[in-house]
């Protein structure tokens, strides 16, 4: 949700500031894509500002059209469009007099700050929050001459969510930023430092970065970083190295991101579960700064997440309360946060992000610690702010997801989520520890059957692209296959634009059979005929009853399960597994049918329409 980079270098003005602030653009994009701009201090005294609607592409040919001058310091905008609609009036940066200032989050008080302004005699041009930010910053700054200072004085006014950085003409060795609840990070170089959103901005640049606390001014030059609070009051940041490259973070031939990230898969899980164990065979997280008598006394868990994520905390409560013999919610975390949920100390609380810093799932960890429950995140970004604020974490290790539609950082998370459960098992004395060791092992044999899924793909492409036309899609499962349909409807809305529905087998029959029409393609998510028996013959005659109307059956089965054949127009074979394990297999036919089909239809499979990765406003 927006996406910002900031750059200061020690050089003559040149091409550099530019090519290292659209090259942080063209990493932060994902956040959003309904604008771009940068703003550049060519030299004391001079400023220059290019901005465009549309894509980053826009903006680079508005770059050629009309080139800026050389600079030493530079910021960037990539936007996810609030207030205002995605003009290039609204596009970020904004100038007023010599300061040029860029946004992440929404001033919620903007509107008695700019009747003040406009009393005052100030022109605003846009319908921003943020160019009213700006015009305060330029007023500020007059006053006091230091743009650290003015930052501080403006952020004390300021309600709501932002992240702010600033250059002025007169300054052109300094950019200054501020963060209250939207991330920002610095990266350390040498005779340069760098902000942005998140570390993809400055990845090709350095792999040092600086961790930033709430509420803190932090004013780079190229020699120095200092961070303070908004008061003034001087503070550190914690310096980290930053465990992948950028090259990692490149498409490396595949047709998009997803298509990468899909195939990214064995490993992530891989890397999710490496290193898990102590030098007795214990298992152990990795930032737990809650005592174990907390987790042991813990009688109720409550997964807190959005989107994918809060998918694979369904999946999390199969396994939890099965392992663990603990009653598992889950809620959406929007939801959670404004119902007034029942929390005590005995309750713990998961929140599952890819990013760390979605703004519903930070708002309910803060709603939940702050009613006494202890918070456990389970989360991909290192540094980022839902795993800072939380007791423990759980860090899932599938490297930078770019495409917005989650795909690795979905199975990550599901291995983290059955870790955790093997975890509290082992802590509460649920499962003795072969048990655990046990189930360890069948873990441990997934990423190859994952890449089973991925070698066998060629059929599930194949349909994919002879459905390119299709109006819907419905998706059916029971017990974990039934997270399973959900995200695979999901895949198909975020990508496609094609409505898609995901539904409990079982529920069918009370309302959605309905919607079956002769040629409905529906996917099935079929449970291992080797599980519970009840279970596999009951999802068989749920496919029975559909075809029995028409419905085209599109069924995801175990090897070795010959009973569907009979009843499916198409079966996808995935490997064996233990029945709670599946869904790290089953859901990988959905995604590359996803990706295959909105690929079909021309779609930017990475970039879709309306979204954002990373959704930092509620
Ligand atoms: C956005 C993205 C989804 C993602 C959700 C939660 O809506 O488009 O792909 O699942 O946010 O994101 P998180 O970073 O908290 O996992």
């Amino acid at each position: 949700m927006c996406g910002i980079v900031g750059y200061v270098g020690d050089h003559q003005p040149d091409a550099r500031p530019l090519e290292v602030v659209l090259e942080g653009l063209r990493r932060l994009e994902y956040r959003g894509y309904d604008s771009a701009g940068v703003a550049l201090v060519t030299g004391a005294g001079g400023l220059a500002t290019a901005k465009k609607a549309g894509k980053l592409a826009n903006l680079v040919a508005e770059l050629d059209a009309r080139p800026l001058p050389g600079a030493t310091a530079g910021i960037g905008h990539t936007r996810w469009a609030t207030h205002g609609g995605p003009t290039d009036v609204n596009a970020h940066p904004h100038v007023a007099g010599g300061v040029a200032l860029i946004h992440n989050g929404i001033v919620e008080n903007f509107a008695v700050l700019k009747e003040e302004l406009l009393a005052d005699g100030a022109e605003l041009l846009s319908e921003t929050d943020t160019e009213v930010v700006a015009h305060l910053l330029q007023r500020a700054y007059a006053e006091v001459k230091d743009l650290g200072e003015a930052m501080r004085l403006v952020v004390r006014r300021l309600h709501g969510t932002f992240t702010l950085l600033a250059v002025h003409e007169d300054h052109p060795d300094t950019v200054v930023g501020a963060r209250h609840d939207s991330p920002l990070v610095v990266g350390l170089g040498d005779g340069a430092n760098y902000l942005g959103s998140d570390v993809a901005a400055f990845i090709a640049e350095t792999r040092r970065a600086l961790e930033l606390a709430q509420d803190q001014v932090v004013v780079i030059t190229p020699r120095s970083v200092t961070v303070t609070d908004f008061d003034g009051n001087p503070a550190e940041g914690r310096e980290y190295t930053i465990d992948w490259d950028a090259a990692a973070a490149e498409k490396g031939g595949f047709r998009s991101f997803m298509e990468k990230e899909i195939a990214d898969q064995p490993q992530a899980v891989q890397d999710t579960l490496l290193g898990r164990t102590d030098t007795h065979g214990r298992l152990v997280l990795d930032d737990l700064k809650i005592d174990e008598s907390v987790l042991r006394a813990a009688d109720k868990i409550i997964v807190i997440a959005c989107g994918t994520a809060a998918y694979s905390g369904h999946v999390a409560k199969y396994a939890i309360e099965h392992w663990c013999r603990i009653p598992v919610e889950v809620e959406l975390a929007h939801e959670f946060r404004y119902r007034d949920p029942i929390l005590t100390e005995r309750t713990l609380v998961v929140a599952i992000s890819q990013s760390g810093e979605t703004m519903d799932t930070l708002m309910a960890v803060r709603h939940a610690r702050e009613q006494g429950a202890k918070v456990l995140a389970i989360c991909n970004t290192h540094g980022s702010t839902i795993p800072r604020e939380s007791d423990a974490v759980l860090y899932t290790h599938a490297g930078p997801e770019v495409a917005v539609a989650s795909t690795k950082a979905f199975l990550a998370q599901i291995t983290a989520a059955y870790l955790l459960g093997l975890y509290l098992a082992q802590l509460r004395g649920n499962k003795f520890a072969d048990e655990i060791a046990e189930i360890l092992d069948d873990l441990r044999a997934m990423p190859e059957k994952i890449q089973e899924v991925l070698d066998r793909s060629g059929r599930v492409r194949e349909i994919a692209r002879w459905m390119a036309d299709t109006s819907s899609v419905l998706f059916l499962g029971r017990h974990v296959g039934f997270p399973v349909a959900l995200e695979g409807a999901l895949k198909l809305k975020e990508i496609a634009y094609i409505h898609a529905e995901g539904f409990a087998a079982g529920e069918l029959k009370h309302g959605p059979i309905a919607l079956i029409e002769p040629g409905q393609p529906v996917f099935v998510i079929v449970p291992s005929p080797r599980g519970r028996d009840s279970l596999h013959s009951k999802v068989v005659s749920n496919i029975q009853e559909i075809r029995a109307r028409g419905a085209r059956t599109l069924v995801i089965a175990e090897d070795g399960d010959e009973a569907v054949k009979a009843y499916a127009d198409e079966v996808f074979f995935v490997p064996q597994s233990p029945t709670l394990l599946a869904p790290l297999l089953s859901v990988v036919p959905l995604q590359i049918f996803a990706c295959e089909l909105a690929t079909a239809r021309g779609l930017d499979v990475d970039q879709p329409r309306n979204l954002a990765k990373s959704v930092t406003v509620e």
